[in-house]
């Protein structure tokens, strides 16, 4: 756990961070976000006492920083920075273990670890583990970073905007690697970026950080819902009710299929789907629950097996996965020019229906009070 507790940053006359008090929660992703020289490397650095506070208090697992020597304290918290600074002379697998070397630890054993976080992070040890830092893409060397901000297993994750010089496609790559990780590892991080969707995608909390204040701290939902101003609205953007559809899961708002068999007999299809809303049209399933296509039925005559009345598609072009977002499956409604899309498991199973009403429905949670 991290604790800010009225903390005060001045350089000189100048008020860069203005009492600010947080907490980051174990194993939570805090992103803090504003605009630039808003104050948020500032705040990284009195964590881990690169720089030290005028006031206030900082702890980590409610102890403070300041009675701790800064070497020793760095030893708990991995800090990842942009241009992560590996050291040029020294290959990847040394990079790695700077950190379980100061702590001594045997040599078999930071070996060991080296080859188990290149795996980690993808990239294959036999491959990597002996080139050196002018070898790897920028991606390359910011996995490292990560790899060498958390050898030695520190609770405490500082990040400064880690991902800010990587292109926008491995951008979204190392983020999503990051998410994995994180899910895997359980660290208590807190994540500097300017960037917005980056914070969306991988924040548990968002602290919206202005002229060294913190104006809102809250959940990524309520955030893009509610910004409590003016300055966290024109932040969050225009956009904001699409972005917030990236926070909810398919599979959270799906609603039970309606479907028949393929071997059904259509008289029951029809039957069944009478008096029920939005049931028009039935999805046609095989004995596995596998999508074959859809039926309309109002069109069907009686007496004709649904293989006759069936208009077949490929499960790809139309379902969506239960894990993905809400703002896929509209694109997906958007680009098929239909209403209501299949939900399909990792077995390709359908398991449900999502209909524009329902993503509607989560956009209206959204409030336009700051619109002017
Ligand atoms: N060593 C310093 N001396 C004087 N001013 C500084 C120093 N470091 C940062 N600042 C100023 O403090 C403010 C916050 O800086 P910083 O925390 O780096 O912002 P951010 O990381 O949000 O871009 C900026 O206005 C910056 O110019
Ligand atoms: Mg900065």
């Amino acid at each position: 756990m991290i604790e800010l507790k009225n903390v005060t940053k001045k350089y000189g006359d100048f008020t860069a961070v203005d009492d600010i008090s947080f907490i980051v929660a174990k194993g939570e992703v805090c992103v803090l976000i504003g605009p630039s020289g808003c104050g948020k490397s500032t705040t990284l650095k009195m964590i881990n006492r690169m720089l030290e506070p005028n006031n206030g208090e900082i702890f980590v697992n409610a102890r403070n920083v300041a009675d701790f020597k800064p070497e020793l304290l760095r030893r708990q918290i991995g800090y990842v920075i942009q241009y992560i600074g590996l050291f040029p002379h020294m290959t990847v697998s040394a990079n790695i273990g700077i950190v379980p070397r100061l702590l001594s630890w045997n040599r078999e054993i930071i070996e060991k670890r080296v080859d188990e976080l290149l795996n980690l992070i993808g990239l294959d040890p036999a491959k990597y583990s002996e080139k050196y830092p002018h070898e790897l893409s920028g991606g390359e060397a910011q996995r490292i970073g990560v790899a060498r901000a958390i050898a030695a297993d520190p609770p405490i994750l500082l990040m400064d905007e880690p991902f800010g010089a990587v292109d926008p496609l491995n951008r979204e790559i190392l983020q999503t690697e990051f998410i994995k990780i994180q899910k895997k590892l359980k660290k208590t991080v807190l994540f500097v970026t300017h960037d917005l969707d980056e914070a969306i995608r991988i924040a548990d909390r968002i602290l919206i950080l202005g002229d060294g204040r913190i104006v809102q701290n809250d959940t990524p939902e309520n955030i893009l819902a509610r910004p409590v101003n003016k300055f966290v609205h024109d932040f969050v953007g225009a956009d904001r009710a699409l972005k917030r559809l990236s926070r909810f899961s398919v599979g959270s708002v799906m609603r039970k299929p309606k479907s028949v068999k393929i071997s059904d007999d259509i008289r029951k299809a029809v039957e069944n789907a009478k008096g029920k809303p939005n049931s028009r049209f039935l999805w046609v399933l095989n004995k596995d629950d596998k999508l074959l296509g859809w039926i309309n039925t109002r069109s069907v005559k009686a007496n004709q097996p649904v293989e006759n009345a069936i208009t077949r598609l490929q499960h790809t072009s139309m379902a969506v996965r239960e894990e993905s977002t809400l703002k896929e499956a509209l694109s997906r409604m958007l680009g098929e020019g239909v209403k209501v899309v299949p939900v399909i498991n990792g077995n390709l199973k359908v398991v449900g229906e999502i209909s524009l009403l329902d993503i509607e429905k989560v956009t209206e949670e959204v409030t336009d009070k700051w619109l002017d």
